[in-house]
């Protein structure tokens, strides 16, 4: 019988956990959002209030249905509150310790049927599914940033991921409206192997000042139709977050496409973390705004 899905749990309610959780309540699904305090909580309520405006806004949603997906979001800071969920989706800092202790204890305090994913896009799948005693319920399900507008979902599957698992969560994926795709576990699963090669190179070019910022964007938007420039597109995933993906792709790989651009590494000590601080490549005049400064 196919999981019915009847509540999640999303844990780690930054962007993407947030992201998250607003598209699941919107197809419907209870969400139970677990953060570490309340001002984790306020920024992620924020988080989600202003998606949804502009979801609004743009006549993607009516009134009626924004405050309907607001009230299915009930927000938490105690795990022990997902021990009625039928799925967990894990959204905390990429940090394979912490992941690994966090499934522990999900395991313990989840049902045993229930799966246990992550969003994961630069940890393997399999080392943190091995710090619960059932991996075989373990699966990826990886959402692209902004997670209420982007459709594709990778669903990463381990070698000892069940098959009925990765069936459950394809369905599930569907069912809120996303495009899935099943992929194995290796470091950038499908979309950021293809993708941060791109966006190393184009990170490069700019540090050798090959050309400007702008040129750069530009070139990729009217002359291969991209709807970002490379560098517009880092400063919205996250300097931190893409140098850990190529970071990890490189360990994994030796690709030297994937050798992070030593201007990264700068940029993040410098607290240059792209929109999420107001500077990135570009400056932004308030975190999250397209606006270049
Ligand atoms: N719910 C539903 N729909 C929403 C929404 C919400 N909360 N917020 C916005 N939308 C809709 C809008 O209505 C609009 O729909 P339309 O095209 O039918 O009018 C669409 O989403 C785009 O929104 P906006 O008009 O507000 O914004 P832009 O047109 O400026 O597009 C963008 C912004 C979607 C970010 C676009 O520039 C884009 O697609 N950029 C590329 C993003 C990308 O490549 N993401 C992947 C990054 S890699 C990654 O995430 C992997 C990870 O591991 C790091």
């Amino acid at each position: 019988m196919p999981r019915e899905f009847a509540s999640v749990g999303v844990v780690g309610l930054g962007t993407m956990g947030a992201g998250i959780a607003e598209v699941f309540a919107r197809s419907g699904i209870p969400v139970v959002g677990v953060e570490l305090n309340d001002d984790c909580i306020a920024r992620s309520r924020g988080h989600i209030e202003h998606s949804t405006e502009r979801a609004l806004a743009k006549g993607k949603l009516d009134d009626a249905a924004r405050e309907a997906l607001l009230d299915r979001i009930t927000y938490t800071t105690s795990l022990e509150a997902l021990a009625d969920v039928d799925l967990v989706v894990e959204a905390i800092p990429e940090h394979l310790d912490a992941k690994g202790d966090l499934f522990e204890q999900l395991a313990k305090i989840t049902k045993p049927e229930v799966i246990l994913a992550s969003n994961t896009s630069s940890l393997s799948i399999t080392e943190i599914g091995v710090h619960t005693p059932r991996p075989s319920k373990v699966v990826g399900l990886h959402f692209f940033n902004p997670a209420p507008v982007m459709a594709l979902v990778e669903v990463v599957r381990t070698v000892v991921t069940e098959q009925d698992v990765v069936d459950d969560v394809v369905a599930l994926a569907a069912r809120i409206g996303k495009s899935p795709v099943v992929t194995g576990d290796r470091a950038g699963f499908i979309a950021n192997a293809l993708l941060f090669g791109y966006l190393n190179h184009a990170v490069t070019m700019y540090e050798q000042k090959y050309a400007t910022r702008e040129d750069l964007d530009a070139a990729m938007r009217f002359g291969c139709g991209y709807p970002m420039g490379p560098l517009a597109l880092i400063d919205l995933i996250g300097l931190d977050t893409a140098y850990e993906i190529l970071d990890s792709m490189y360990h994994q790989s030796r690709d030297r496409r994937h050798a992070p651009a030593p201007i990264l590494k700068q940029m993040i000590t410098a607290g240059l973390l792209g929109r999420k601080t107001g500077r990135g490549f570009y400056t932004y005049d308030a975190p999250d705004s397209p606006t270049v400064v």
